[in-house]
């Protein structure tokens, strides 16, 4: 069965130029481009977003990085996407990103790695809502 993910280009892969090479990674495994658009996050945004991470140490410095500058949101649909983009990004920690996922050969610190994808189902279907209206969907 098909799903929807919420994938982030953050600040990073904009500034680096990466946005069509990640894209494009993405539409060459088979996922479908659901829904896209160039955004700069306000911190409400951002607060919404990572709303399960507001407490933690390093929540002062995300939320100061997603917002430093425009990202790319994306819905990609496919079966399994969900997990299908989770492996395809690789751990959370570049370091431990294996070369051949989109951290393992794009990124060195956590703090700039890439690319955000939703981690379930509830989650997809959340962050999708704070970034797209069903008419902004196709
Ligand atoms: P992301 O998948 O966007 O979700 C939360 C982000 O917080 C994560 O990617 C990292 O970029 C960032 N982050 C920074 N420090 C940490 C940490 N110690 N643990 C988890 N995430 C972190």
């Amino acid at each position: 069965i098909s799903e929807n993910t919420l994938v982030l280009l953050k600040p990073d892969t904009v500034l680096r130029k990466l946005c069509g090479e990640i894209l494009s990674r993405f539409e060459r495994k088979g996922l479908t481009l659901t829904a896209l658009k160039m955004l700069k996050l306000t911190p409400e945004m951002a607060a919404e977003h990572y709303r399960e991470h507001i407490g933690k140490p390093f929540y002062p410095d995300l939320v100061e990085f997603i917002t430093s500058g425009p990202i790319v949101a994306l819905v990609l649909t496919g079966p399994n996407a969900i997990k299908t983009v989770r492996t395809m990004m690789g751990p959370t920690n570049p370091v431990d990103a294996p070369p051949g996922t989109i951290r393992g050969d794009y990124a060195t610190v956590m703090s700039n790695n890439i690319v955000h994808g939703s981690d379930s189902l509830t989650s997809a279907q959340r962050e999708i809502a704070i970034y797209f209206t069903d008419q902004e969907m196709f």
